[in-house]
């Protein structure tokens, strides 16, 4: 196979989101429209790869970028059609010379295989294959009509077809290879003389059966290359997804309690017998070592959870919590860019935010890293062997050194050496039969 370079339609702004955002910048499983077909062309190699976006798209432009260092971006400032579209990337493009893989920013369930496949029947005498699939209901759609060889003959849309035409349900996922030279020169000769009045790419099949040469057809499933126009759809993609992640998770180790229940990104990496319970919610950028739980309604993101770690119920993990082996994140406690190193606990209500919980360190309940001062963010490092007492505020920047206990209830502001004790509380006052004699008097009063 020769060279491979990608044409990302995504100019189209998504009128039925009916959003201020692009269609191609909405997510499902924590990641992009784009963010997808980007990532399956990443995967497929491509040398190059060329997003068309819409005029005043910056945004789609800038993610883009996020997945593709050097990725190329062209402007379509017109919607004239797929056609004209494609066109926006000659120049970008120019100088290319192999397989060019048209793309739509918003299909973004796409594999890599069935792209492979498409791209590998571009040959000198078959300089166009074209992706399709089997329609449910294949109203809408552009029609395949296929000759006996099983090539394809031209590629009818649904505006322009006779009734028979309309029968025929083999219908054109937009998805398209073509070489290169032989794709600009069709592009040329497109014309806007149609039921719509736009520039058709699909129109460069006929056109290229016209000139004596062969357009071949590979098939993939209807959801692969379904698209999204509304938010009922995103909707539905995101669960078509989310069943994908949950099985291969499940296929490689793990157990889901409740698979349906538990919400997962699409770079989610899972170790082998992790334990996730129901209710669990997964955001991009999270890594799960091997023996790891994560018990009912957790929501983690950004963060990385050691082998054996325990995290939950109602735990919540922020972006840049790392959790070494064996560390414990209980109830209602909240880490933000902090490590919980190795064998720490820090188990019942208690924010922990840019700090290092020390290995084996114990953070009683109700302990708050207080980390902002209204303007800045500072560090609270807390040594080894620590114990924390409970409901302790720790002002940060502070250091706990090594195997030091803080008192419950205490409010520290100063740095507390390795091996001492630190308490602020008041003295506790005794007041000896003070309960009994008030038992006495409200007895008499009630009498
Ligand atoms: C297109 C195909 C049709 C196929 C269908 C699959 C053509 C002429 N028709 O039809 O055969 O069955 O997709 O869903 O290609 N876009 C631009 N600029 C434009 C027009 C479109 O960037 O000027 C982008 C859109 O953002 C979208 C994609 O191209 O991502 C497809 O455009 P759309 O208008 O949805 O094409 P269909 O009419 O559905
Ligand atoms: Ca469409």
């Amino acid at each position: 196979m020769g060279k491979l370079a990608c044409i990302v339609l995504a100019a189209g702004m998504g009128t039925r989101m009916k959003s201020a955002r692009p269609k191609v910048l909405h997510a499902i499983a924590g990641r992009t429209l784009l963010g997808h077909v980007l990532n399956v062309a990443n995967q497929m190699e491509a040398a190059k790869v060329c997003v068309v976006a819409g005029p005043d798209m910056d945004d789609v432009a800038d993610e883009a970028r996020s997945y593709i260092d050097d990725v190329l971006v062209a402007v379509q400032s017109e919607r004239l059609g797929t056609g004209h579209a494609a066109k926006m990337a000659k120049d970008q493009l120019k100088g290319f010379t192999g397989t060019v893989l048209v793309l739509y920013g918003d299909v973004p369930l796409i594999r890599s295989d069935s792209l492979a496949d498409l791209v590998a029947r571009v040959d000198a005498n078959t300089p166009v294959a074209s992706l399709g699939f089997e329609a449910v209901d294949p109203s809408g759609y552009g029609r395949f009509v296929i000759d006996d060889e099983g090539f394809l003959q031209a590629i009818v849309e649904h505006k322009d077809a006779s009734d028979a035409e309309r029968a025929i349900t083999m219908c054109n996922s937009g998805i398209m290879a073509v070489e290169a030279s032989h794709l600009w020169a069709m592009l040329d000769k497109l014309s806007n003389d149609n039921a719509s009045g736009e520039y058709y790419l699909t129109d460069i099949v006929g056109l290229t059966v016209d000139a004596g040469l062969k357009v071949s057809v590979s098939t993939c499933s209807q959801t692969e290359v379904a698209g999204i126009n509304d938010r009922r759809q995103l909707a539905a993609m995101e669960q078509v997804l989310q069943n994908r992640l949950r099985d291969a998770a499940m296929m490689g180790g793990a157990t889901l309690v409740d698979p349906n229940s538990v919400y997962l990104s699409a770079d989610t990496v899972i170790g082998r017998d992790v334990i996730i319970e129901p209710d669990v919610i997964i955001g991009p950028g999270v890594t799960i070592g091997d023996r790891a739980r994560i018990l009912g309604f957790s929501h983690i993101e950004k963060a990385n959870i050691g082998a054996g770690a325990m995290v939950g119920p109602f735990a919540r993990l922020r972006p840049e919590a790392v959790l070494d082996a064996g560390a414990k994140v209980g109830n209602f406690v909240e880490i933000k860019k902090s490590r919980i190193e190795s064998g720490a606990k820090v188990n019942h209500f208690t924010y922990i935010g840019d700090a290092r919980v020390g290995a084996k360190a114990n953070i009683g309940a109700g302990t708050i890293t207080c980390n902002y001062d209204g303007k800045h963010k500072h560090f609270t490092d807390i040594g080894a062997n620590v114990f924390i007492g409970s409901n302790s505020s720790l002002v940060a920047p502070v250091k706990i050194g090594e195997g030091a206990y803080v008192g419950s209830g205490s409010v520290i502001t100063k740095d507390v050496p390795s091996g001492d004790l630190a308490v602020t509380r008041p003295k506790q006052i005794m007041v000896s039969g003070w309960a009994t004699r008030l038992a006495e008097k409200r007895a008499k009063e009630g009498s």
